[in-house]
């Protein structure tokens, strides 16, 4: 029997890694960390979650208010006596501010709490793996493409926003401060929708794409491949990674690498195939950075009623992870024994039916918060 503390868990990823666990056939005690006041208010956002993910009410009962440790991690010290965790034997660690904007609690809680709770949890006899879900980013934005695994992770000032550079910093500690720690670090590239539920669970970088192909201009050319992959698939490998008995590294990257990575030309021949319409074919437009504020004129018209501003702060941001154009190499994950990743352009199409009901705007909102 093991018993999986898991964080995040009212997350994209922490709860497609839930919605993994309790759909397997072994049994398994789990103890979730979520911010609420309450246990039963906290079992509560953990159920909505999952719903969102189709888990079926059976698998839904299984959890109760004593799989629930109510905490966070910008005061580690407020359930870190919590006796259940001493008997924790796999974390997975999911917890995060995920925002690209300047959210002041991206350092106290991706780096200081993050740091506190692994330091609670190598106290812990019984562990046997502490995951942490990196990112692939916190390579910096300074790498050769395709991007290996390193522990070297790129300084500060060549992040292209807060939240990797804080990513990069707590792999460091953690890696150096915590010598006898059994830690793995699992860095996922980029999260988007759900093999079987396109953007029901979170239309989470969904939007970009869906913004590129409604403005038909974008900073990268139709021939770069993006490396993207379905939460479904990353948490079945985040899952691997974490109860396989021996694993032969400490740091993976979970990737469509090479081989599953596809080129932003077949992303929107998918995106138009899904939605019933023509591909924008030669309409497409490649412009340069400078040039997104003239985009702003089109933005209502072509995207909906929007703030302007936020749009256009997403486009530079975006515009600037795209152009990295990075494939991450899954070589070491494959190795494992896990399967390559579905492609992008086999559900991106169901993606864009699951978000047609809702604006830009709306869909844009999850990674602005
Ligand atoms: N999605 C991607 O494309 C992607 C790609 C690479 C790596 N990752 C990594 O994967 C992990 C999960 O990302 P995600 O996309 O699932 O993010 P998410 O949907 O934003 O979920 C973040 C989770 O962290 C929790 N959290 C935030 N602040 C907390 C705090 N102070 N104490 C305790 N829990 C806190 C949130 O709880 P609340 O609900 O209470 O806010 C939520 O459950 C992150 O480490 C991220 O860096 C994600």
């Amino acid at each position: 029997m093991k018993n999986i503390f898991v964080s995040g868990a009212t997350g994209f990823l922490g709860g497609a890694v839930i919605a993994n666990l309790l759909a397997s056939q072994s049994t398994n005690n789990l103890l979730l960390l979520v911010r609420a006041d309450t246990a039963a208010e906290g079992l509560q956002r953990v159920k909505e979650n999952l719903r969102t993910l189709d888990v079926a009410s059976a698998a839904l009962e299984k959890l109760t208010d004593a799989d629930i440790l109510i905490g966070d991690f910008t005061n580690v010290a407020a359930f870190s006596d919590d006796s259940r965790l001493d008997t924790i034997t796999h974390v997975i660690n999911c917890a995060a501010i995920t925002s690209f904007g300047k959210n002041p609690l991206i350092w106290p809680v991706n780096v200081d709490g993050t740091f506190e709770f692994a330091r609670r949890m190598a106290e812990v006899a019984s562990l046997k793996r502490f995951l942490h879900v990196g990112t692939a980013m916190a390579c910096g934005d300074s790498q050769q493409s395709p991007v290996t695994e390193s522990w070297n992770v790129a300084p500060a000032d060549e992040h292209l926003v807060p939240y990797t550079a804080s990513k990069a910093a707590i792999e460091q500690r953690l890696h150096e401060e915590l010598p006898d720690f059994p830690l793995v670090v699992a860095r996922p590239s980029i999260v988007v929708g759900h093999t079987q539920l396109g953007c029901k669970p979170s239309s989470s970088i969904f939007w970009v794409f869906r913004m590129g192909q409604l403005l038909q201009q974008f900073t990268c050319s139709l021939d770069e491949k993006i490396d993207v992959i379905p939460v479904d698939y990353c948490a079945d490998a985040l899952v691997k990674l974490l109860l396989k008995d021996e694993l032969a590294y400490d740091l993976y990257h979970i990737s469509a690498g090479s081989g599953s990575s596809c080129t932003f030309e077949d992303i929107e021949i998918a995106l138009a195939d899904g939605l019933g319409q023509a591909p924008f074919g030669d309409n497409y437009r490649q412009v340069k950075e400078e040039d997104i504020p003239q985009l702003a004129r089109e933005f209502e018209a072509r995207l909906g009623p929007c703030n302007r501003r936020l749009v256009m702060r997403a486009l530079r941001l975006y515009a600037g992870f795209a152009d990295l154009n990075y494939v991450f190499g899954n070589g070491r994950l494959l190795s494992e024994g896990v399967e390559a990743s579905p492609l992008f352009t086999s559900y991106a199409g169901l993606c864009a039916q699951s978000t047609r009901h809702l604006s830009i705007q709306q869909q844009m909102q999850c990674d602005f918060k």
